[in-house]
């Protein structure tokens, strides 16, 4: 029992550890950056739309743009998908860790910000 304790406190003293190293998430970072709940949120805290896409896409671009901005970095490029309008935040979470939902299907391993 006692050693399950101590394990689970050293776990929750290494997610600690690894969330402040890895800075806060991504909607708290656009807060740090002076941008407000109601950049990304309609006032019933929806994630507000550009066009197809979400939001995001105001401000950083549509897929072809986002292409263009991280290329290179990985083989397949994550950007380069092929469902159409797939929602940013598929992939980019708001407040929580960004999810690798082409790895449901493929190999590819991305680090989503
Ligand atoms: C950079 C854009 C961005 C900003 C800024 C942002 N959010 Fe979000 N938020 C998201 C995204 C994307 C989601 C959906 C994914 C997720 O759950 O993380 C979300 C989800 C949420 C949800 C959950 C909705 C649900 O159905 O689970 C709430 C509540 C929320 N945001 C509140 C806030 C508040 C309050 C602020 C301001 C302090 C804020 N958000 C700032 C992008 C943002
Ligand atoms: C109101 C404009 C605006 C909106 C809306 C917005 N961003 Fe940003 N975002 C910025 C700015 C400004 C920066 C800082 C400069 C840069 O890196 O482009 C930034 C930085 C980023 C970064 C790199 C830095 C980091 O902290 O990770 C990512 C990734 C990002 N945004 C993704 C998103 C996603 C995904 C959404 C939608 C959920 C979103 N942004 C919505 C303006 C916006
Ligand atoms: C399939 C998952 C996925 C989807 C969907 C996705 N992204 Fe990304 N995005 C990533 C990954 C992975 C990175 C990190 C790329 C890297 O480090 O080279 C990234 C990086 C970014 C960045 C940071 C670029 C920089 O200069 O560092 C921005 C901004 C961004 N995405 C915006 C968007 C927008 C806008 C959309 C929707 C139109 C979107 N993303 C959809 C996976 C995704
Ligand atoms: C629901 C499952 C599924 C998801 C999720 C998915 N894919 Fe695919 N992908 C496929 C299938 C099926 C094929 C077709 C394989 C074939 O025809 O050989 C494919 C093919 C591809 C190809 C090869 C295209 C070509 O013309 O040869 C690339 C690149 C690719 N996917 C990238 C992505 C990226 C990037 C993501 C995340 C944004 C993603 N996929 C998400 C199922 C998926």
């Amino acid at each position: 029992m006692r050693l399950i304790a101590f394990s689970a406190m050293i776990l929750s003293l290494f997610c600690l550890t690894a969330q402040a190293q890895q800075g806060q998430f991504l909607a708290d970072r656009h807060v740090a950056r002076g941008m407000k709940c109601e950049s990304c949120h309609t006032p019933d805290n929806k994630v507000k739309t550009s066009g197809d896409l979400d939001v995001c896409a105001t401000c950083h671009g549509d897929y072809p743009a986002m292409i263009q901005k991280t290329e290179g970095r990985y083989e397949v490029n994550p950007h380069a998908q092929h469902e159409g309008a797939l929602p940013c935040s598929e992939c980019h979470k708001g407040h929580k860790a960004g999810v690798n939902y082409c790895g449901g299907c493929h190999n590819f391993v991305y680090k989503v910000p």
